[in-house]
C-alpha cells in the first residue's frame, strides 16, 4: 500500500471518530506483569460477556499495555471515567459488564482505590500505555502517532529537528544523561556513510522493567522516535537491540514493524518522500554488559558483547566503523512529543538542567510497587511514601537503592533529594536505566552490597583487570565480614579498592559497580562495624554470619 502523509492524517481522523462512537472502552492489560495472572482469560471473558449482553456495537474490548499497577493484575481500565479494576478474574469480568456497562454502576469493591499512586505521576512517555492496543497501528495513529514524523518529513529540515531536540534539553535515559540533541549533531555532521541508528532495549538491570513495558505497550512510539532520529542524522538503517528474554516485547515490536511497513511508514521513500529508513530487530543473549554501547555494537556485528575503549565514539565510528547513533528507547519515545509540542514546552517540565520525566520500576519493600513515570526533580520521599505508599507491614524504611545493581543505597536522611542526574551522582548513586528498590529494616546493608557486587562480578566481561579482579576481591572481603571474620582495616581496603575500580575500569560496568559498597560504607558504616566487632548481623539476615557463629566453638 502506498500512502501519503495526508492518508495517515485521514486514517487518524477516521479511527479517532470510530473510537469515539463507542459508549465504553474496556482495556485489558495483557503485558508481562498481568499475563501470568490470567489476563488473556480475562480478555476472553469480557469479549464473551459483551456478546452475551449484545453490546458489540457500543463497547470495544481491547488488549493493552501496562497501566503501572502490575502487582494487582490482571488490571482492567474502563473509559470513559478512568475506572481501574484490579485482580480481575474471568468470573468478575461478567459481573463488571453487567453492573458497570449495562447498569452504569461501577463495581466499587473491585476498583483500584489507591489514587495516590497516580497523583504525582506525569505520564508522557507512557502516554498510550494502557490506552491503546499495541498490536494495532491504527490505535497509535488515532492517538496522534506518526504525525510528528510527518511534520519532520514535510515541514522541517534535519537541522531544525535537531535544534528542537536541543531546545528541549532532553538527556539520555539509558543512564549517563548525555544531551540527546548534541549527540544527534555529532552523527549528523559526519560525512562517512552509511549511518545507523540503534535503539538500546537491553535493560539488563535486575528488577528493572520500564523499557520492556514501553515496548510491550507502545512499540510505535519507539519506532517513530527512531525514524525521526534517522531523518535528523541521515541514517537509512536502524537496529533495535532487545534481549531475547523479552519475548512479548520482541513479538510486539516485530508486529509493529510489519504494520509500519505495510503503511509505508517504514522502508523505501516513506510516505512518498525522499526519506528511506528500515529497522531490524537484533536479539541479545542477556548479559548486563551487552547494554553498554560498544558492547551492543560488537553484539550486532556478531561478536561477543565486550566493550572497547572510547574514543572513537560510536558517533564517529560505530557499526562496521560507520557513524552510529545509540539511544535508549525511553529517550526515543520522548522525541515525537518534543516535535509536536516544541522543545520549549518540554524544557519547562522537570528541572532546568534535567528536563522532562523519567520512568522507574518501583520495587522492593513498598506498598504500591509498579511502573511509574515522574517529572525530574521529584523527591525520593514523594516517590517512596506518596506514590509508593511507604513500607508495608509496619516495618521501618531503611534505604532506597537508585540506579540498578550499580546504583547507590541512600539513607532516610537523603529522602528529600531531588531525582536528577547531578543530585543522584553527588549522593553516590546513579540514575541508571530506571530502578528504585525500597529496602526496609529487615534487610542487612552489607548483604545488600554483597548481592549487587556478586551480580557485577558475574556480569563483568573480564576484559580489564580492575573490574575483573578488583570486584572479586571486594566481594570476597564482604563475604569475610558476613562470616564474622572481618577486620576493621577491611573497611579502608573496601573504600580504596572501590574507588580504584571506579576510576580506572574500562567501561561503565566497572566504573559504577562499586557504588553499592561505597554508599553503604558511607551511610551505613555502623552495620559493617557491628558485623566486625560484635560478630553479628543487626538485621539477622546474614546467613553466612549465622552459619559461622553456629560453627564457632
Ligand atoms: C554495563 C552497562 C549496561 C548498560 N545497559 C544499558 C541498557 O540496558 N539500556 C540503555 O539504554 N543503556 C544502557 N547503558 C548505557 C549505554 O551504554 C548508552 O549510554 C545508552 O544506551 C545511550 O543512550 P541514551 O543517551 O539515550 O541514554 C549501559 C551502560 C553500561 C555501562
Ligand atoms: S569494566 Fe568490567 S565489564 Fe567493562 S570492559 Fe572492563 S572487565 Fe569488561
Ligand atoms: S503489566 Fe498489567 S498493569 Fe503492569
Amino acid at each position: 500500500m502506498v500512502l501519503k502523509p495526508e492518508d495517515i492524517l485521514r486514517i487518524a481522523r477516521e479511527e479517532a471518530e470510530r473510537q469515539r462512537s463507542y459508549r465504553y472502552r474496556i482495556n485489558v492489560c495483557c503485558s508481562s506483569g498481568c499475563l501470568p495472572f490470567g489476563a488473556l482469560q480475562v480478555l476472553k471473558a469480557f469479549e464473551e460477556a459483551i456478546k452475551e449482553f449484545g453490546l458489540q456495537g457500543e463497547c470495544r474490548v481491547s488488549r493493552t499495555g501496562c497501566v503501572g499497577t502490575c502487582s494487582v493484575g490482571p488490571v482492567v481500565l474502563i473509559e470513559p471515567g478512568g475506572y481501574l479494576y484490579q485482580n480481575v478474574t474471568p468470573e468478575n469480568a461478567r459481573e463488571i459488564v453487567k453492573s458497570h456497562i449495562v447498569s452504569g454502576k461501577p463495581v466499587k469493591e473491585l476498583l483500584y482505590a489507591n489514587e495516590a499512586f497516580f497523583k504525582k505521576q506525569l505520564r508522557l512517555v507512557l502516554r498510550n500505555a494502557g490506552k491503546i492496543d499495541p498490536l494495532k497501528i491504527e490505535d497509535y495513529i488515532a492517538a496522534g502517532g506518526y504525525s510528528a514524523l510527518i511534520k519532520c518529513l514535510t515541514k522541517m529540515t534535519p537541522k531544525e529537528v535537531i535544534d528542537e531536540v536541543i531546545a528541549s534539553g532532553l538527556r539520555g535515559r539509558g543512564g549517563a544523561g548525555f544531551p540527546t540533541g548534541q549527540k544527534w549533531n555529532f552523527v549528523a555532521r559526519e560525512k562517512n556513510t552509511p549511518k545507523y541508528v540503534v535503539a538500546n532495549l537491553d535493560e539488563g538491570d535486575p528488577g528493572v522493567f520500564a523499557n520492556r513495558t514501553l515496548a510491550e505497550a507502545d512499540p510505535h512510539a519507539i519506532i517513530e522516535g527512531m525514524a525521526i532520529a534517522a531523518y535528523a542524522v541521515g541514517a537509512e538503517k536502524g537496529y533495535i537491540y532487545v534481549r531475547a528474554e523479552y519475548p512479548l516485547a520482541v513479538q510486539t515490536l516485530r508486529e509493529a514493524l510489519k504494520q509500519a511497513r505495510s503503511m509505508n511508514l517504514m522502508g523505501k521513500n516513506i510516505l512518498e518522500t525522499q526519506f528511506s529508513f528500515d529497522i531490524e530487530l537484533r536479539l541479545g543473549a542477556g548479559a548486563f554488559v551487552a547494554g553498554e554501547e560498544t558492547g551492543i555494537l560488537a553484539s550486532i556485528e556478531g561478536r561477543r558483547a565486550m566493550p572497547r575503549p572510547r574514543p572513537p565514539y560510536p558517533a564517529t565510528s560505530g557499526l562496521w566503523g560507520k557513524p552510529t547513533l545509540i539511544q535508549n528507547v525511553e529517550t526515543l519515545a520522548n522525541v515525537p512529543l518534543i516535535i509536536l509540542n516544541g522543545g520549549s514546552w518540554f524544557a519547562k517540565i522537570g528541572t532546568p538542567k534535567c528536563t522532562g520525566t523519567k520512568c522507574f520500576s518501583l520495587t522492593g519493600k513498598v506498598n504500591n510497587p509498579g511502573l511509574i513515570e515522574v517529572p525530574m526533580g521529584i523527591t525520593l520521599r514523594e516517590v517512596v511514601f506518596e506514590i509508593g505508599g511507604g513500607v508495608p507491614s509496619g516495618r521501618r524504611f531503611k534505604a532506597v537503592l537508585v540506579g540498578g545493581p550499580s546504583g547507590g543505597c541512600l539513607p532516610e536522611s537523603l529522602l528529600d533529594l531531588s531525582i536528577d542526574y547531578e543530585s543522584l551522582t553527588k549522593a553516590g548513586a546513579i540514575m541508571g536505566s530506571g530502578g528504585i528498590v525500597v529496602i526496609d529494616d529487615e534487610s542487612c546493608m552489607v548483604d545488600t552490597a554483597w548481592f549487587f557486587t556478586d551480580f557485577c562480578v558475574d556480569e563483568s566481561c573480564g576484559k580489564c583487570v580492575p573490574c575483573r579482579v578488583g570486584l572479586l576481591k571486594m566481594r570476597n572481603i564482604l563475604e569475610r565480614i558476613m562470616k564474622g571474620e572481618g577486620r576493621l582495616e577491611d573497611l579502608d581496603i573496601l573504600s580504596e579498592l572501590g574507588e580504584y575500580v571506579r576510576d580506572v575500569s574500562l567501561c561503565g560496568l566497572g566504573q559504577t559497580a562499586p557504588n553499592p559498597v561505597l554508599t553503604t560504607l558511607r551511610y551505613f558504616r555502623d552495620e559493617y562495624i557491628t558485623h566486625i566487632f560484635d560478630k553479628r548481623c543487626p538485621a539477622g539476615k546474614c546467613f553466612r554470619s549465622q552459619v559461622s557463629m553456629k560453627e564457632a566453638p
